[in-house]
């Protein structure tokens, strides 16, 4: 199933056992700061970071087209405090928000120059003036892509119900900066799969991008210490405001 980690239940489900609090998202919590604002958060997925910045006093929407990620994230605890939307970025409302973010790669997402210039421009006007972007995609120098391999990938991943699923993945570039991965899942009675079409942009690709649709970099680190870009974590966190 094409991006069945976020949209079937029973593999969101492994996503939100899978997926805990990390680095990232302390790097993205201090970002947004103390003060409370408004904050978009773009692909919020099972909603681990939208709920708990709501829970730091600030306001905030998470938006994801998949329904049931959305739905996992509705069903937590602080869920209530936030606001839920089904959609992509064109769906955010104007000029509402301080901050927008996309976190854990859902830049990745937006494969095509054009989907990923929409999605920017859409950020843009759903921003106030001088509003801030927040976002992490992997740097392809690091060729990440290339240890998602059937045995170097393979883990066993805990689940709520006290089972466990055994989890591999297969990627392939396709073209430069372009990689198809399919993640597989082997329950104890059962395996599914996902894939998706994923991409790595440079650092010169994401400013160009990002320039063209009305954002001033502020920001291109390399990792969640603030590494110099092309160094750390093998991660593009890149910060940016409205112009
Ligand atoms: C790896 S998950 C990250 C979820 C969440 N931000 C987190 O930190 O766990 C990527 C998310 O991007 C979402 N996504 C995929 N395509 C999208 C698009 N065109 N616009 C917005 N979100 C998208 C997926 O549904 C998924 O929830």
């Amino acid at each position: 199933m094409r991006h069945g980690e976020f949209e079937d239940p029973v593999l969101v489900t492994v996503y939100d056992a899978e997926c805990r609090w990390a680095a990232d998202d302390d790097f993205f919590v201090e970002a947004v700061g103390t003060a409370p604002v408004r904050v978009l958060d773009l692909g919020c997925g099972t909603g681990r970071l939208t709920i708990a910045l709501a829970g730091r006093g600030h306001r905030v929407t998470g938006v994801d087209p998949a329904a049931a990620s959305l739905a996992a994230a509705r069903a937590k605890p602080g869920a209530a405090a936030v606001t839920w939307i089904q959609g992509t970025a064109a769906d955010a409302p104007p000029a509402s928000f301080d901050v927008a973010l996309m976190t854990s790669h859902v830049a990745q997402y937006l494969v095509g120059d054009d989907e990923w210039r929409t999605a920017l421009s859409a950020l843009r006007r759903a921003v106030v003036p001088g509003g801030r972007l927040v976002f992490d995609t992997r740097d392809p120098a690091f060729r990440s892509w290339t240890t998602w391999s059937p045995v170097e990938s393979r883990h066993a991943v805990p689940l709520p119900d006290g089972g466990d699923v055994l989890v591999w993945s297969e990627a392939t570039e396709t073209e430069p900066g372009v990689v198809e991965v399919t993640r597989h899942y082997e329950f104890p009675d059962r395996a599914r799969s996902s894939s998706a079409t994923m991409r790595f942009r440079t650092e010169a690709e994401l400013r160009a991008s990002l320039a063209e649709t009305g954002w001033a970099v502020d920001f291109v680190f390399g990792g969640w210490q603030r590494q110099p870009a092309g160094t750390g974590d093998g991660e593009f966190v890149v910060g940016a405001h409205a112009v």
